[in-house]
């Protein structure tokens, strides 16, 4: 019993071999497909830096090496995330790079993968531990959310110190949060740190509200509005966790025709196109890089690597497994360095 077990895992284990090494092409060139599956394609931040990651695959391109992505979005459905890989492994990709719906419940995903030996490479929501854990093909490429939230702090901290953002004077700072999806752990830890920082500092906040507007710039415009409608302009500070949530609150004021001196301040993340012009016309007062090139070539060296069995050791991991990209401060003194980076 035990032998035949043993004989049909390795029958396994060399038909995965098998099947995992890519295919050659008439004039000899491998050939190399890497499967994307992203959460939605309404998100802003997740378009550029899939954008970023394709480009980057086409300067993978050799005479020798053939390499392509395919990519789908779920549209916010996890059930039809898990259709997506699997038609996508079906279809032949030696890699995934998957950016789940929900980071709970990657079991679905996992199972396939292992089942077929396509390695996984989870990208900006991050797994569990414990799922990541699984298996020893499993990848993480993201950043360290702690991080973004005391930077934002940091940026913010200087802001207040030098600038007139206690407008009413009572030494505090009223202030309110614009998060992320609940679940996410950018939006969870950078709520966190943001206001630890600031308090750390010596800053005395006083919290007004917050709302979940999930990554959403309309959705951030329509809770900014019930915000301004319960506490007008007593508004003087609005932390965002993301860049498009904080253009959507400056929609708001813009819709409401508040006048600049009645306006807060406003803090993001990301770096996205929107993000930096919003530094650059000076209406968001700093934003947070989230470094979606440098995320975007991680997953591709990983993906290269992982198909053609090169260059594994030229990528540094943390734990082995994890490729965390720094966090870097934007304000209008240096936005012209990363608008350059567009
Ligand atoms: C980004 C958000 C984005 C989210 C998607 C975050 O890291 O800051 O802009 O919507 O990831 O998962
Ligand atoms: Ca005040």
């Amino acid at each position: 019993m035990i032998k035949k077990a043993g004989i049909i895992l390795l029958c396994g284990v060399m038909f995965a071999g098998l099947c995992s090494c890519g295919k050659k092409t008439a004039d000899g060139a491998q050939k190399f497909q890497v499967g994307v599956a992203y959460y939605n394609q309404t998100d802003t931040f997740l378009r550029e830096l899939i954008d970023c990651f394709r480009g980057d695959l086409e300067e993978y391109k050799t005479k020798n090496l053939e390499i392509s992505a395919m990519v789908r979005e779920a549209g916010g459905s996890e059930k039809t995330q898990n259709e997506q890989v699997e038609e996508l492994i079906d279809a032949g990709c030696d890699v995934l790079c998957v950016n789940l719906v929900d980071r709970s419940d990657p079991s679905e995903i996992i199972d396939m993968a292992m089942e077929n030996d396509v390695p996984l490479i989870f990208f900006n929501r991050e797994p569990v531990r414990e799922d990541m854990m699984q298996w020893e093909k499993m990848y993480y490429v993201g950043a360290n959310a702690r991080q973004s939230g005391q930077l934002q702090g940091e940026l913010a901290v200087e802001v207040i110190r030098s600038q007139d953002v206690d407008r009413n004077g009572d030494g505090k700072i009223q202030y309110v949060i614009l998060e992320g999806e609940a679940d996410h752990q950018d939006a969870i830890i950078r709520t966190e740190s943001v206001v630890n920082t600031l308090k750390e500092k010596g800053i005395e906040l006083e919290k007004l509200s917050y709302q979940i507007a999930n990554w959403n710039r309309a959705q951030a415009q329509n809770r900014m509005k019930q915000m301004i409608g319960q506490f007008h302009d007593s508004i003087e500070l609005v932390l965002s966790n993301n860049d498009d949530m904080a253009a959507g609150a400056i929609d708001a004021y813009d819709e409401l025709n508040y006048t600049e001196e009645n306006r807060p301040v406003f803090f993001g993340v990301d770096g996205t196109a929107v993000g930096l012009q919003g530094v650059k016309d000076r209406e968001i007062a700093g934003t947070i890089y989230n470094d979606k090139e440098g995320q975007a070539e991680a997953m591709a060296q990983l993906s290269v690597a992982l198909c053609t069995g090169e260059g594994m050791d030229a990528i540094s991991f943390e734990d082995e497994r994890y490729v965390f990209l720094p966090y870097l401060k934007v304000t209008y003194d240096n936005v012209d360095e990363f608008l350059d980076r567009q």
